[in-house]
């Protein structure tokens, strides 16, 4: 029998489009022959759907068909199935799982927050979990961890939206200890949405209160300069890894904007162009392999194995790095634990066809699964049962106030 694989997709975040285009792609590469395909689309007022239509791209320039004919469903754990059931009148189960595959970008989806969901429910999923999925999304998170194992990242500081608008000065005197430029991040946003840089303090507090808008939590760090910026794909689990092919982006701007991302318009001026990555979303010009000396190579590709054991995460990634070239030193930048087109692209030339890659996925979770499944997540005595609540019994406990 078939394994019915759950490619879940959209989702409330800004890279909604970017996420229906992933997962369109890796349905259409998944071994038809081992795996059942059920799209299941998540609009961006977190509604759940499912239906064949889902699997095909013209569905979503007209989303009052995807209302009128997919279903509107809600996954959930029934007598040892799991069930994307009818949320109508009647409710029927529509259809049966047995994995889940997240191909979601950004924030409520690639952050955990699906992740906990379908942890929650007990079904096995791809990629990464819970824990490194939101470490992924934080780049707070991210670099605190980074700097105690002692990875490469650029000089930082951080603080809360409150701390400013009390006292902006002790703000600036922290981030007047970095050498200028700087860049401010939203922490937890993606698509360079809310990024600035700044030269001075005019760039700098213009730059912060605009990223204040976006997120309570702001970093600010060093810019790289002489910057040539490469990114790796990582495969596998914390047992075993191994590294894609490097690409290096290129930018005519400061920094990619989501324009430049998403939407394109940047002038291609690369060696060599992946006309299948550069459609759509992955318009930014590329160069594979990235123009970088073999002992840099080996070196990025050490720091990013470090990386994703540390963070903890599963199925692929990429992580993405900042080199100053007069230097040749390589800064992680950050992680993104469900990368555009699941950076097929770039395990591609190392001789690994999408299909392989997606099938190498599926079954990295089910080992996952499998390692969850026999540690002790509880125990079977209820230690309760000899628990005394007094006269006024449970209902009393409820109503005690502290
Ligand atoms: N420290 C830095 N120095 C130079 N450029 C940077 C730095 N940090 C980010 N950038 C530029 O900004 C872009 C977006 O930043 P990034 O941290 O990757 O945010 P996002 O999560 O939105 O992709 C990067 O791709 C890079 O071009
Ligand atoms: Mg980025």
């Amino acid at each position: 029998m078939k394994i019915r694989v759950g490619v879940i997709f959209g989702g409330e975040s800004v890279e909604h489009e970017v996420s229906i285009i992933s997962a369109i792609q890796a349905m259409n590469k998944m071994d038809q022959e081992k795996y059942e395909i059920i799209p299941i689309y998540i609009t961006k007022n977190n509604e759940w759907y499912t239906g064949a239509m889902l699997r095909d791209i013209e569905t979503y320039q007209d989303m009052t068909l995807i209302k009128k004919y997919a279903k509107n469903v809600v996954l959930y754990y029934k007598k040892g199935r799991f069930v994307l059931q009818n949320k109508g009148f009647i409710k029927r189960v529509v259809q049966e799982i047995d994995i889940a595959f997240p191909i979601v970008h950004g924030t409520n989806v690639e952050d955990g927050i699906l992740q906990g969901y379908l942890q929650s429910i007990g079904i096995p999923y791809v990629g990464s979990n819970v824990y490194a999925s939101v470490t992924g999304q934080d780049k707070i998170y991210m670099k605190q961890i980074f700097t105690s194992e002692k990875l490469p990242i650029t000089k930082y500081t951080w603080f809360y939206d409150i701390d400013y608008k009390q006292d902006s000065s002790k703000v600036l005197e922290q981030i007047h200890k970095l050498k200028f430029p700087v860049i401010i991040k939203p922490a937890t946003l993606g698509s360079s949405v809310g990024i600035h840089t700044a030269h001075d303090d005019e760039e700098l507090q213009e730059g912060i209160t605009d990223a204040i808008r976006y997120d309570h939590r702001i970093v600010v760090e060093e810019i790289v300069s002489n910057l040539k910026e490469v990114n790796i794909s990582v495969l596998g689990n914390y047992e075993v890894q191994s590294v894609s092919e490097i690409e290096e982006v290129v930018s005519s701007k400061d920094f990619l904007t989501y324009e430049e991302k998403y939407i394109g318009g940047s002038k291609k001026t690369g060696k060599f162009n992946n006309s299948k990555a550069s459609k759509g979303m992955l318009s930014a010009s590329r160069i594979i392999p990235a123009g970088i000396d073999e002992k840099l190579k080996e070196e990025i590709e050490d720091i990013a194995i470090k990386a994703f054991r540390v963070i903890g995460s599963s199925g692929v990634c990429r992580i993405d790095f900042l080199i100053d070239q007069k230097t040749n030193k390589p800064y992680i930048n950050e992680i993104n634990s469900i990368p555009g087109s699941l950076a097929f692209y770039l395990w591609e030339p190392t001789g690994k066809k999408y299909t392989e890659l997606l099938d190498d996925m599926i079954n990295i979770a089910v080992k996952d699964y499998k390692k969850r499944l026999n540690k002790v997540h509880s125990f079977e005595t209820n230690i309760l049962e000899g628990f005394n609540a007094g006269s006024k019994g449970v209902k009393g406990i409820k109503g005690l106030k502290r």
